[in-house]
């Protein structure tokens, strides 16, 4: 075991990547994180194992769920994400060849990318990752060759934002070992344009906001209009986040989104407005004769609710604010459109529970389609609540849902802890490293 990743008991198996996490059914996992991500743990293992030798740096970044103010970061809403205790982490070393060795733990070789070549998509997940390097050399970023290897607990397509996890913690590396320096809003700006223009994937900037700005132990109000934000503080009596992936993969790239922007953004021209802002009063009457007008209410109505649960969160209002959950539910299901029966069933079995069963609320989170439901529920009740799930669900669908709980996590981060005679001392390109972290 590599001498700066601590021992971790319960070590997942190698099966995960940047693909699923270890299915463990039937059980409450925890992410770890809190204690060491085995994402970290697997990610340095197989740096060493493919290269040879120990990586220099650890970049890492967590998965997210969104509470609320679900497909209204792109309409000028506000969101309430926060970052999950799974992560992506990507290890890396310089080296002195014009190449890019990029190594995943689902892989048995590196795959090579020559930075003489011009990068073009490619159609997989490496686009993520290569679009980000090309934004930073498009920038005047100095490049330089390098061994990467990456590992993750992030589940892929389930919503969880595994992508953005990805982009950030490149983009960390970038700023590093390629010199250049991005404030925080800029990183997400630049990643988010990196889905839009070389993934096609034309998302919002809830997700990488929340890799990037994401605090333990908080959630973050974001407006989505002028990117400002805020942390609010998780009570300490704050209910369990209960996650389950129905395993019902989701291709937002493949246009349903685009289509619900595209729609939204009609219904403002319809209106004649350039934002959804200051429209949240507008008459229903006034709404039906939009072209779409049930998108138009779930972007009214949803703003509404997010900003009613930050008040029920900082009032410890549990009971209100899985209300608010269940109504986004709803309007996410029969107006937006974007919900499928996995999730439904999911979110109607909670509901049913009710609170006498532990159950405060719970609705889908992230784009949709497939992906996960995030739950409120009373921490003694989690394995009851998920063994009921469970066998409902597969009863229903023929697999059980995965669960796992999280509590609020940190976000992006960058470490090069190596050992000390290394930081004294010039790297091949004369660079003083640093150390970044105690
Ligand atoms: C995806 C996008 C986000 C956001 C959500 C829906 O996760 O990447 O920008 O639009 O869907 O809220």
């Amino acid at each position: 075991m590599h001498s700066w990743i601590k021992p971790i008991a319960n070590h997942g198996s190698d099966e995960g990547s940047h693909g699923s996490a270890p299915a463990q059914q039937g059980r409450v996992m925890t992410g770890g994180f809190g204690n060491q991500s085995q994402a970290l743990q697997r990610c340095v293992e197989g740096f060493i194992r493919q290269y040879g030798h120990e990586p220099e740096w650890l970049s890492h970044a967590p998965g997210r769920v969104n509470l609320i103010g679900e497909h209204i970061d792109y309409n000028d809403g506000w969101v309430l994400p926060t970052a999950i205790d799974r992560r992506l982490a990507m290890a890396a070393r310089v080296i002195d060849r014009p190449e890019i060795l990029l190594h995943s733990e689902q892989q048995t070789h590196a795959r090579i990318f020559s930075l003489e070549d011009a990068w073009q998509p490619k159609g997989d997940w490496t686009d993520y990752l290569i679009g980000v390097m090309k934004a930073f050399l498009d920038r005047g970023a100095r490049p330089c060759g390098l061994e990467l290897s990456l590992a993750s607990d992030i589940p892929v397509g389930a919503g969880l934002s595994s992508s953005a996890a990805l982009e950030c913690s490149i983009a960390s590396l970038m700023e590093e070992l390629w010199e250049h320096r991005l404030d925080p809003v800029e990183k997400v700006i630049l990643c988010q344009q990196v889905e839009h223009a070389f993934v096609g994937m034309p998302c919002g900037i809830m997700d990488q906001s929340i890799v990037t700005l994401a605090k333990k132990n908080h959630f973050l109000l974001l407006d989505c209009m002028d990117r400002s934000h805020q942390h609010i503080a998780v009570p300490s009596n704050f209910p369990t986040l209960l996650i389950l992936d129905t395993k019902v993969k989701h291709a937002l790239v493949e246009g349903a989104y685009a289509r619900r922007r595209q729609e939204c953004h009609a219904c403002l021209e319809a209106l004649g407005r350039s934002s959804w802002r200051g429209a949240e009063d507008m008459a229903s009457t006034k709404l039906e004769s939009l072209p779409y007008p049930a998108r138009a209410r779930h972007v009214i109505s949803e703003m509404a609710r997010t900003l009613q649960a930050v008040d029920c969160l900082q009032k410890g209002a549990w009971e209100a604010l899985g209300d608010l959950l269940y109504q986004s539910h709803a309007s996410l299901r029969n107006d937006f459109e974007v919900s499928c029966p996995e999730l439904d069933w999911l979110v109607e079995a909670l509901q049913s529970l009710g609170p006498s069963a532990g159950v405060w609320g719970g609705r889908m989170t992230g784009g949709g389609f497939g992906g996960c439901v995030v739950a409120l529920v009373e921490p003694l009740q989690v394995e009851r609540i998920l063994g009921r799930l469970q066998s409902g669900f597969h009863a229903q669908f023929g697999h059980p849902p995965d669960g796992f709980v999280s509590t609020p996590a940190s976000g992006c981060q960058i470490e090069r802890p190596g050992p000390l005679h290394r930081l004294d001392h010039p790297d091949r390109f004369g660079r003083t490293p640093r150390r970044l972290s105690p």
